[in-house]
């Protein structure tokens, strides 16, 4: 396999994947409707890879636009990143979040299936474990979703399970992501949300840069070591290799449809990533407590076990180097991409 077309290509983990699979040798095409990402990653993307990768300004909602680019490539694989990903956006807009993620999944889907392209890697998201009881989590753990965005992953995931069963000619891999942080080394390339950032990691580095006045940490309550909410952080530069494993996984078995967590497999509280950042960022990040935020769990964190074994992957990179490089990153560029 060696042309993978990549959806959502010039996001945060899109665009750190793409590096990663040129870098491997892929040749890649990427589609992207520039809803949630600039034009201006593109030239990044080249630089950092010193190839010309073709883009297509496209909504993958646009059946015929997106045969354009099937007929016009052999592809042999799709990493599937493009979607809407806020939860609380999606409390707000549930119909923008079932229109865009699930139609753009329906279309591109059949469009794939007109083209004998059955080979896919889906972004799915730990959202999907919903309330859990038990840590660490595990594929086959009970799933739910407290928001319409969860649910459009839970319902991505039973379409793709679905398909296989009917068609054996598919193979489907579904990754649950855990949090991503962290950026590319050069610090050209990193997370650059539009509006006020729904992450911990680029708020924190806002702050440090003096866009944003002081972190809001939501509740200090929880039965956590410190009170703050613990979760399972892992850099997009692992992330990405996670998806090149995936994508090697597909070209060795007919694996039908499988499930795996990307995490590292521990947790770190709220407090604990203050710190970290503060020894990256070399100042103290002041923050306020407020009240829990709705939907919060307490502990997240992944069993990564079936990652390690099937695809042969773990993370390889620290808490203190995903701070130090989100950090290089936004002091290097204050204003993401588009001063
Ligand atoms: N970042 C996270 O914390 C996280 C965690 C778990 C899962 N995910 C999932 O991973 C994927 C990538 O996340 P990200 O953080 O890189 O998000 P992102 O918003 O940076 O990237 C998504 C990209 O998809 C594009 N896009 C959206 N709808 C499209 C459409 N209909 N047609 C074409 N392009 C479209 C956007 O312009 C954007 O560039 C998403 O599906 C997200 O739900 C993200």
């Amino acid at each position: 396999m060696n042309t993978i077309l990549v959806t959502g290509g010039l996001g945060f983990i899109g665009s750190h994947t793409v590096i990663d699979l040129v870098k491997q040798g892929y040749s890649v095409i990427i589609v992207d409707n520039l809803s949630n990402a600039s034009a201006k990653v593109l030239p990044v993307l080249e630089e950092l890879s010193q190839k010309k990768i073709p883009f297509y300004p496209v909504d993958i909602r646009e059946k015929k636009e997106l045969e354009k680019i099937f007929q016009e490539h052999q592809i042999d694989a799709v990493i599937h990143f493009a979607g809407l990903k806020a939860v609380g956006e999606s409390v707000q807009k549930p119909l923008s979040y079932y229109d865009n993620n699930l139609i753009s999944t329906i279309t591109l889907l059949e469009v794939m299936e007109e083209y004998s392209v059955r080979k896919l890697v889906f972004s799915s998201s730990a959202t999907v474990y919903g309330e859990p009881e038990k840590m660490p989590l595990l594929e086959t753990d009970l799933t739910g979703a407290t928001s319409p965005y969860g649910r459009t992953k839970l319902w991505i995931e039973q379409i793709l399970q679905d398909l296989c069963d009917a068609n054996d000619a598919w193979d489907v891999v579904a990754l649950r992501y855990f949090n991503p942080l962290g950026a590319h080394k050069s610090g050209d390339l990193g997370e650059d949300p539009k509006g006020i950032p729904n992450n911990l990691a680029p708020y924190i580095t806002q702050v440090g840069v003096g866009k944003l006045e002081k972190l809001h940490v939501f509740g200090n309550d929880y039965p956590t070591s410190d009170g703050t909410c613990v979760r399972d952080y892992i850099h997009v530069l692992d992330l990405a290799a996670g998806h090149r494993a995936a994508i090697t996984y597909l070209e060795k078995e007919h694996c039908r449809y499988e499930i795996f967590n990307l995490g590292s497999g521990s947790g770190f509280s709220v407090l604990e990533m203050i710190k970290s950042f503060e020894k990256a960022i070399g100042k103290e990040i002041p923050f306020v407590v407020d009240s829990r935020r709705a939907g919060d769990i307490p502990v997240s964190y992944a069993d990564t076990k079936k990652a390690e074994d099937k695809l042969g992957w773990k993370v390889q990179k620290t808490i203190d180097e995903m701070c130090a490089d989100a950090w290089r990153w936004q002091k290097k560029h204050p204003d993401g991409f588009e001063p």
